[in-house]
């Protein structure tokens, strides 16, 4: 993993600096990112845009993946546009001077509130989702006076290869209008009757962790298509077409990314021979990418505390975080990569179950993992922790979650303060 590395202490060093000085600093469980890496993410994938499509799109960072005011001001300071998907994380990017004309807001839910909400603070793209948000959104913005930019969310009807809960390009899904259904042109038809929506494109989100272009190729193909078909059937060509995003990162030895200019090099040249084909002028395109830009910026660092072993059965290997800060084993049976990072020198020793404190026997954050010897007060790291990992963290058992620290060039400065016993109390009546 890049980033990584060993001093002459045999403590793991991430983004140049000493992970164990790091939890005595900062404390445990931490979730600490690599700036430097996520910047270069953001700018792979704006390059590859100027390179590949001669700059006619935009990057749109999914700050579901990772979202805290810091990440909406590196974002902004690397010339990228943010997706949004409620009222808190667009409310987050405001307070950190992020400009909402280069949001894109999701949701297959949007209240009144939210969507006034969007409307009030000018944010760029509203994605519809619904025939009804669609009639709301149209009286709500002719009251305030706006005419808000709108993409429709379709489903292409493509399966990826992912887990299921993460899939959700197919016609089985809560989002969007399919196409094949005919959904998706009665859509339109409705959002261009619209007197004060301004119908801009179309967007699709086909899944997530995956690897293979291919699907994205398709995809494309299909949207591209089916813009074609609008044209013929109301004379207008949408200028717009959202990809979504969803491109795999490296969580263990099994995951083979890669690397993600390669996919915006083979989807423009896609767009562009479909284009041709049709005869069409080439669609403005966005992107939007999340788990591949912090993903693998990101690891969480834990004390070990009580080690329980049953003999001829297993060894559980308790740290002080769990579920609260990684909920995807339980939820998706994610694996990952564990370090002893206080002991980088030690061989492997034996095969334990790394067990979180929560009151919870699923509590586990990986089975049968290989660790050297190790006890209480060792420091152990868990890998590719940068996305979906702070943005889904939760308070069970009144956790407090830990504290998120960046970490640029081995200097290290909080972007999210630890939370405090008072903080979990504080809306209690
Ligand atoms: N755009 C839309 C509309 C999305 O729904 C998503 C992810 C993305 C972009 C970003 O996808 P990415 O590039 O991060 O794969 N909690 C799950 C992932 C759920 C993703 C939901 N939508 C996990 O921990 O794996």
């Amino acid at each position: 993993m890049n980033g990584i590395a060993v001093n002459e202490k045999n403590h793991l060093v991430f983004a140049g600096a000493d992970v164990t000085e790091l939890a005595k600093e900062f404390g445990t469980p931490l979730y600490v990112m690599d700036e430097g890496r996520i910047r270069e993410n953001m700018r792979l994938y704006r390059r590859s845009i100027e390179k590949f499509y001669g700059g006619k799109g935009l990057v749109c960072y999914a700050s579901k993946a990772f979202s805290c005011k810091e990440i909406y001001r590196i974002a902004k300071e690397e010339g990228i546009g943010a997706d949004a998907v409620s009222a808190g994380e667009l409310y987050t990017a405001i307070q950190a001077g992020f400009d909402p004309v280069n949001i894109c807001y999701h949701g297959n839910n949007k209240t009144d509130r939210e969507l006034a909400y969007l409307l009030e603070s000018g944010v760029g793209r509203i994605v519809a989702d619904a025939y009804d948000e669609l009639d709301r959104l149209d009286e709500l913005a002719g009251k305030m006076g706006k005419k808000p930019g709108i993409l429709l969310r379709l489903c292409p009807g493509v399966e990826a290869h992912t887990h299921e809960f993460i899939r959700t390009g197919g016609i089985d899904s809560k989002f969007g209008f399919a196409i094949e259904l005919g959904d998706a042109m009665k859509a339109v038809r409705l959002a261009l009757s619209k007197p004060n929506l301004q119908l801009r494109g179309i967007h699709c989100h086909i899944g997530s962790q995956i690897f293979d272009s291919d699907p994205f190729e398709h995809t494309a193909e299909i949207m591209l298509h089916f813009l074609d078909e609008v044209r013929k059937e109301t004379g207008v060509l949408l200028p717009e077409l959202n990809l979504g995003g969803g491109f795999g990162i490296r969580y263990t030895e099994e995951d083979t990314p890669k690397p993600y200019d390669g996919y915006m090099e083979q989807v423009s040249r896609k767009v562009g021979q479909v284009c041709a084909e049709l005869e069409m002028e080439q669609p403005f395109i966005l992107l939007e990418p999340g788990r591949s830009i912090v993903g693998e910026a990101g690891i969480t660092l834990y004390e070990i505390g009580s080690i329980k072993e049953i003999p001829g059965i297993r060894t559980y290997v308790a740290v002080d975080g769990g579920m609260t800060d990684n909920i995807r084993p339980v939820l998706y049976g994610a694996k990952y990569d564990f370090l002893l990072a206080n002991k980088m020198n030690l061989p492997p020793a034996r095969k334990v179950t790394v067990a979180g404190r929560c009151c919870e026997s699923g509590d586990v954050l990986g089975k049968d993992i290989l660790l050297p010897e190790c006890g209480r007060g060792d420091l152990l790291a868990v890998l590719s922790t940068g996305a979906y990992h702070y943005s889904m963290a939760s308070n069970y058992n009144r956790v407090p979650r830990p504290a998120v620290v960046m970490v640029r060039d081995g200097q290290a400065r909080l972007a999210v303060r630890r939370e405090s016993l008072e903080d979990l109390a504080r809306n209690d009546i």
